[in-house]
């Protein structure tokens, strides 16, 4: 059987993970194919919580293997203490579940360093990263000076680290200064994690292609979002690998003829975190509606950092955007219960950019500062619909909120989530 693509439609933290959980009781293999610890994918299931950042969501699902592609950037420590909280709680990590392809980049003390002492000089004009070290990790990929997760089998791993981090402290300490970090004992520490991911370390890869060969279904689960990728999302603001449909193919070194399902992940509303032009914006009351107070565990407040998410209307034109760059074909739909006792609800329907009114992107996201929204006004409804199960279980302007969305994106929807576990769900019938 072949591959199933999910990705976040918007700027990340779509409810992937949550779909991904649930889409993988169908699946065999699970693949994490972008980014890093930046990620932060929640899974409820019952009064189980689980917050992933590297280890895919899969992992739940006991009839899976989970495994992480080559476009990842991994920092090991994080990853061990992901694996260990997982083990506590009796989630199988062993080598037969979990693969790590040799090809993910390592993130080392000094690519987090870097991150933070780059953040706080540009001051105003910071990115708003997690600062996690994802971007000088994926630059030392570009300039060929990383160190992979397959370095990790060397048996001079430990002098690789101590020489990676020496040329970032020169960086750290003249360019920015910093002080510089202990590159031996970051190497000794590195050689421990190195002893205990060695089994993990796979050619990913090939374990797709075997796992294709047998009749597995692949399910391969986004972090980030469109909007979020290098190459097509709102850059600078963007992170620094590839999130979207094509990032799939690469990072696990698969051909496009083995995909059959795109599917792309959208909440009812807009998010994002961090820094960068958000048209569809809400500041003021109906911004802090949607966001929540932070009292319930899915109101918007960053899986990974913590941080307020910005909040505001749904924007057509950059899901019509998202699923032109990934070729969707379906959509998902998320939180649809947060949209709950607004009396009124908005989408944006098209952007006012130089004098002219667009549908679709004219220059892709990049004049989105400039672009003003046009709107359409849709009725809002008070009944929780977090128990509902069916689409005629949805008041009648839910059901016309879902119809809009689908008719101006032209791709249809699947499924729809009211709630956060995992039986809150409606089954579209089409
Ligand atoms: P991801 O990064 O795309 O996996 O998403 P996050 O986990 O960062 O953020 C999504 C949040 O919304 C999590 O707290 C989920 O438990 C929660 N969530 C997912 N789907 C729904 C839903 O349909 N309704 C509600 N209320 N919460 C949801
Ligand atoms: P999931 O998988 C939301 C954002 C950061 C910042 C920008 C660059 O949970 O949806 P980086 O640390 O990657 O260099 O930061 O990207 N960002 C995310 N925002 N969800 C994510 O992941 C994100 N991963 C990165 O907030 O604006
Ligand atoms: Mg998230």
């Amino acid at each position: 059987m072949p591959i199933t693509i999910i990705v976040g439609a918007q700027w990340g933290d779509e409810g992937k993970g949550r779909i991904t959980d649930l889409l993988a009781a169908e699946a065999e293999m699970v693949a994490r194919f972008s980014g890093g610890d930046n990620a932060g994918h929640t899974i409820t299931v019952g009064n189980e919580v689980f917050k992933l950042h590297l280890v895919p969501s899969g992992i739940v699902q006991p009839n899976t293997v989970s495994v992480m592609g080559a476009g990842m950037a991994v920092n090991p420590k994080k990853l061990l203490e992901e694996m260990d909280g997982l083990m506590e709680r009796g989630i199988d990590v062993s080598p037969s579940r979990l693969k790590l392809s040799a090809g993910a980049h390592l993130i080392l003390p000094s690519h987090v360093a870097l991150d933070g002492a780059s953040e706080e000089t540009r001051g105003e004009d910071a990115l708003g990263t997690t600062k996690r070290g994802i971007g000088p990790t994926y630059a030392d990929k570009a300039a060929r000076t990383g160190l992979r997760s397959g370095d990790m089998l060397a048996a001079d791993f430990a002098r690789r680290v101590s020489q990676a981090v020496n040329a970032k402290n020169r960086v750290l300490v003249e360019i920015y200064g910093c002080h510089p970090l202990d590159a031996e004992a970051v190497a000794d520490e590195f050689e421990g994690y190195a002893r205990r991911l060695r089994p993990y370390i796979a050619d990913v890869s090939l374990q797709v292609h075997l796992a294709l060969q047998a009749g597995s279904r692949v399910l391969t689960e986004g972090a980030q979002g469109t909007l979020l990728d290098i190459n097509h999302g709102t850059y600078p603001y963007v992170t620094s690998s590839s999130p979207i449909a094509g990032g799939v193919l690469t990072s696990l070194g698969v051909g496009p003829r083995e995909v059959d399902r795109v599917i792309g992940v959208t909440k009812a509303f807009q998010t994002r975190v961090g820094e960068g032009p958000m048209p569809t914006e809400l500041i003021g009351p109906l911004g802090n509606a949607l966001r929540g107070t932070g009292a319930n565990p899915w109101d918007e407040f960053g899986t990974t950092t913590g941080r307020p998410r910005r909040c505001g209307w749904l924007d057509l034109v950059l899901l019509r955007y998202a699923a032109r760059i990934n070729g969707f074909t379906e959509l998902i739909i998320t939180k649809l219960d947060v949209l709950s006792g607004l009396d009124q609800l908005r989408v944006g329907v098209a952007y006012k950019y130089g004098g002219r009114e667009w549908r679709d992107l004219p220059f892709g996201p990049n004049a989105l500062a400039e672009s003003q929204p046009v709107y359409a006004d849709l009725p809002g409804w008070s009944k929780d619909i977090t128990g509902a199960r069916e689409f005629a279980d949805l008041p009648p302007a839910g059901r016309r909120y879902l119809d809009f969305v689908q008719q101006e994106v032209g791709v249809p929807i699947t499924l729809v989530s009211v709630g956060p576990e995992r039986e809150q769900i409606i089954r579209m019938i089409s």
